[in-house]
């Protein structure tokens, strides 16, 4: 790790945080292989004089974020593994600075001759897209956090949960923090190719309307002010699947709350809604 890094108390925590979280993902299932990403706006962290980029390789972006420009973020690399990442974070991952144009960025935290088999994850499309906007709002969330989790994919293979409405309505219902923790409920993008400027735009469509957007037949992408914050919204949206699929499992049609119970969980927890 660079000099500067280890010095920096913000970025080692954001660090650490990140190494938890992914030995998290990797015990629960959910991060088979390379699967997931995970990303953290470092802006105003970081106040090294790293003005001479040219010691450092540039990367295009197939769009500009012009919002972004001269910002820095921490991603998680494309191909690596949770496991590897919880065990050594910065082997597994980068910072990166935005070019002031916000057309480019730098890789800071690698040496040139680490880089031959290194590169950003191939979601960074959707991670920038939403860090970006989330600045426009001025919102307290840095992190963006991409994962698989199975209860929740699993839901969404099944034709009549691939309605909004319906998914959220059962998830609801099958436990009072979900409602509680994530108000607004899962908002639910139809199946596109990942790693593509489409599913970026489609998942900056929603970011409106949820913290936690749920991709058909994939994975979800959360929204929190740290890593951990980001992962209790799936968290906790996982666990109401999981019991629904125990209570089917065990031959049972689940009961959920009704409307009344769910309203009256509504009005003590978010009367401003
Ligand atoms: P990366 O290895 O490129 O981060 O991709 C993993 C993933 O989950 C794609 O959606
Ligand atoms: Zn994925």
């Amino acid at each position: 790790m660079k000099e500067w890094l280890k010095s920096n108390k913000k970025v080692t925590r954001v660090i650490k945080d990140v190494a938890e979280l992914a030995n998290y993902l990797w015990q629960r299932g959910w991060a088979e292989r390379n699967a997931g990403n995970i990303s953290y706006n470092l802006s105003g962290m970081i106040q090294e004089d790293l003005s001479n980029m040219d010691e450092y390789p540039v990367f295009g972006l197939d769009r500009g974020y012009p919002e972004l420009g001269g910002g820095y973020f921490f991603v998680t690399g494309t191909g690596k593994r949770m496991r590897d990442l919880a065990r050594n974070p910065m082997k597994n991952a980068c910072i990166i600075k935005v070019s002031d144009d916000g057309r480019h960025y730098h890789i800071i935290s690698r040496n040139k001759k680490n880089l031959y088999d290194f590169r950003p994850t191939s979601e960074l499309p959707t991670h920038l897209a939403i860090h970006e906007q989330l600045k426009l709002n001025d919102s307290p969330n840095r992190a963006v956090v991409h994962t698989h989790p199975n209860e929740l994919v699993a839901l969404t293979q099944i034709k009549e949960f691939q309605q909004e409405k319906e998914l959220n309505r059962i998830l609801w219902g099958m436990h009072p923090e979900a409602i509680v923790f994530v108000p607004n409920g899962l908002a639910l993008v139809p199946y596109i190719l990942p790693g593509t400027e489409t599913i970026a735009q489609a998942t900056l469509d929603r970011l409106s309307d949820s913290e936690v957007i749920m991709w058909e037949k994939h994975g979800t992408f959360a929204v929190g002010e740290d890593v951990l914050d980001a992962f209790d919204k799936i968290d906790i949206m996982s666990k109401s699947a999981r019991i629904f699929f125990m209570v089917r499992q065990a031959g049972y049609v689940p009961e959920g709350l009704t409307d009344e119970q769910i309203n009256e969980l509504k009005k003590k927890f978010h009367p401003e809604n």
